[in-house]
């Protein structure tokens, strides 16, 4: 078993392309690999400055974990901040990397250019070093993530084999993985662009604990393309094909094989609507539950840093042995 981890930042809401793409993936992998998920906290702190909001955040991202189908007894999920060695080797991995590759990280430059007048944190500029200790902190083999990730990813390593040079061999060396292959859900008004929470309007993203109404209105406004027939083709018909993709992930019916069911978009969209209230049913049903017994869920999360800790305390040991820190 390839030990696995994957991250998210609790920002808000958890919407069908997180879904689709990335948790209902990690479920299916839960029993193939053994895999740790981290509600990253920390990480979201670089654009916080609210009180109350991590938490609450982090608690509403860890019930949702759960709902979509992780088992708490089969995966180790944890906060990021209950496990305190993450601070601790995120500092060293600060100092086990250089400003100039710092500065080189595409993802910080296009967040700090969209950041314009507000705040831009050191932590965000030094964001890949924590990173790299999320990653190194469990001797994760796999790291499954998107294209966009792919240099913090080759950052970790570097970092990792520079570590291991300076100090002897203490990290095992991580590698990207391409994500079992989740779809990838485009934007209901804008189908060219990703899903994403943060575009400009809510009408074309769909979040796992939208009102079954609203989830409806949402397809039945989906833009579609400009003429009016029903066929799978990603390029010439991106509107169409992303909500067949949707369908399809739904149902596990090929987009192709449900194209040739239509012959007009309403009925499409429509349907498309009603298969994902269907499918976020149960979801959020046990959100609804998990939410409602709090200590019961935080318990669950205890469970996951304890877990987590077991691993992550031995490998910072590992490495304070090896830079030759004086004894406690
Ligand atoms: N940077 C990742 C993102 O924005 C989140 C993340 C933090 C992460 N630590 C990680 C992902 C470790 C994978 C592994 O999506």
């Amino acid at each position: 078993m390839a030990r696995v981890l994957s991250c998210i930042q609790p920002t808000g809401a958890v919407h069908l392309g997180n879904y689709l793409g990335a948790l209902r993936e990690w479920v299916k992998g839960q029993h193939t690999n053994d895999v740790f998920h981290g509600i990253v906290d920390l990480h979201a702190l670089t654009i916080t400055e609210t009180p109350g909001v991590l938490g609450a955040n982090s608690l509403d991202l860890g019930a949702m974990l759960f709902a979509v189908g992780l088992d708490p007894d089969v995966a180790t999920i944890f906060v990021q901040s209950h496990v305190v060695e993450h601070s601790v080797l995120g500092w060293i991995m600060e100092c086990t990397v250089s400003y100039g590759e710092l500065s080189r990280m595409t993802q910080f430059k296009d967040k700090a250019a969209k950041r314009e007048a507000d705040f831009v944190s050191a932590g965000l500029f030094t964001y890949p070093a924590l990173q790299a200790a999320d990653i190194l902190l469990y001797d994760a083999n796999e790291v499954p993530v998107g294209a966009d990730q792919h240099q913090h990813i080759e950052i970790t390593r570097d970092i990792a084999i520079r570590f291991n040079h300076r100090f002897g061999d203490t990290f095992v060396i991580p590698k990207a993985v391409t994500p079992a292959e989740g779809a990838r859900v485009m934007d209901l008004q804008e189908p060219t662009n990703k899903m994403s929470k943060s575009a400009t309007s809510d009408a074309g993203c769909v979040y796992l604990l939208d009102e079954p109404a609203a989830i409806v209105k949402k397809f039945k406004r989906a833009v579609t393309d400009s003429d009016s027939e029903v066929f799978y083709d990603r390029d010439k018909k991106p509107g169409v094909s992303n909500l067949l993709d949707i369908l399809s992930a739904a149902t596990g019916v090929k987009p192709a094989d449900l194209a040739t069911r239509y012959s007009q978009y309403g009925p499409l969209k429509a349907d498309t609507g009603e298969a994902v209230v269907e499918m976020v049913r149960p979801i959020q049903e046990r959100y609804a539950e998990l939410m409602a017994d709090r200590g019961e869920l935080q318990r669950l999360l205890r469970k996951g840093a304890d877990k987590a800790r077991t691993v992550a305390s031995a490998t910072l040991d590992r490495a304070k042995n090896a830079i030759g820190f004086l004894p406690y």
